[in-house]
């Protein structure tokens, strides 16, 4: 079964065996299949965060499980429950457009609810872990389903308890706690310079929903026109006096100073080293934001994994500094020609 449709790199990997699944009824009895014919299982979400190194060898199972519902009506808040196969995007809409505040700067995000909590998604200073209340999951290792509450989690930037143990939980529902009242985000340098001249006071988390829409089109390729990952590499974090002594060196520099740490821009870093806008026959980096890798034509997960190579490696030797790959990479590498 070809994936190239179900990955936003539009890698032409194929999976031995693909299954969706609508109900938990029906993801067990996949799960249970492929355990007895000995397969390797991949859930697939909206496959915008992962790179196809080869085609996968096991079965391949998209969560398709839908559903929304409000609970726990009250005053100011509600709970927003989400089945993991939902759209992201479509579900921001919805939430904003009833008025709820929480999620609207992840408007545009691509991917499935059920893959949210895994990377933690986040932009436009908010992020999945400010608002999710508890998930429930399908525990590979007892069969059994669970409740996680937001700190089970562990979520940090980009990170999560379920990237630690991959493979062991399957996200079958998210539940986030929304509100009509809180303060709206609009901290962030793009956004308020978008809103620049709007009187802030009247806005609404929909209208903030489609500044950020707009704010991501300017500078995210989409991926329906050129296939890519989001960003390919996380922003490092450095300790406070790392950043500092980096912000003498290079006053230039971008990056995000915290409480306790300091990231530094990725996209300054891959700028920096004059890859953007690179591109080969098959491959490139975008020309409006240095963090994306596309695919321009018929590139394969090797082409972009040896891009990404290069890359980590001129900026090690210029800054002596890791970029750590964002992105999961999936199926066999190849053993070369
Ligand atoms: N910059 C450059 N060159 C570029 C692009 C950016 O020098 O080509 C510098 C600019 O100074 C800019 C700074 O880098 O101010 C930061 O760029 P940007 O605001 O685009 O954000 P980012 O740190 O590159 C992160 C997330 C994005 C998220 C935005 C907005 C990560 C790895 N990426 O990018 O997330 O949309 O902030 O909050 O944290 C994603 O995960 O797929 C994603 C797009």
């Amino acid at each position: 079964v070809s994936l190239r449709e179900k990955n936003s790199l539009g890698i032409a990997a194929k999976a031995r065996y693909f299954v969706q699944v609508r109900s938990i009824g029906e993801l067990a009895e996949a799960l249970d299949w492929a355990a007895r014919q000995g397969l390797g299982t991949l859930i697939l979400g909206g496959g915008s965060n992962l790179v196809f190194a080869g085609d996968f060898p096991g079965l391949v199972l998209q969560v398709s499980i839908n559903g929304r519902c409000w609970q726990d009506i009250e005053n100011d808040s509600a709970i927003l429950a989400l089945g993991a196969g939902e759209s992201w995007h479509d579900c921001v809409l919805y939430a904003a457009g009833a008025g709820y505040r929480g999620i609207e700067n992840l408007a545009l995000i691509p991917g499935t609810v059920g893959a949210a909590p895994v990377q933690n998604i986040g932009a436009y200073g908010s992020e999945l872990a400010d608002t999710l209340v508890d998930l429930t999951a399908l525990d590979r290792t007892t069969g059994e389903e669970v409740q996680l509450t937001c700190d089970q989690c562990q979520f940090s930037y980009r990170d999560s308890l379920f990237k630690h143990q991959p493979g062991r939980y399957v996200i079958i529902k998210v539940r986030l706690r929304l509100s009509r009242t809180r303060d709206l985000q609009l901290g962030y340098r793009d956004l308020t310079d978008y809103l620049d001249g709007q009187d802030t006071s009247r806005l609404t988390p929909l209208d903030v929903a489609h500044a950020v829409m707009a704010v991501r089109r300017r500078k995210l390729p989409d991926p329906a026109q050129l296939p890519n990952a989001g960003s390919f590499f996380k922003n490092p974090v450095l300790s406070l006096d790392a950043w500092h002594a980096f912000k003498k060196k290079y006053p230039d520099a971008a990056g995000y100073p915290g409480e306790t740490s300091a990231k530094v821009a990725a996209a300054w870093l891959i700028d920096q080293c004059g890859w953007k806008g690179y591109r080969d026959e098959r491959v490139g980096v975008h020309n409006r934001q240095a963090l994306v890798l596309v695919n321009h034509s018929d590139g394969n997960g090797q082409d972009i994994l040896d891009l990404a190579a290069r890359i980590r490696e001129d900026v090690r030797l210029r800054f002596g500094i890791e970029l750590e790959m964002e992105p999961g990479v999936v199926g066999e590498v190849s053993a070369g020609p």
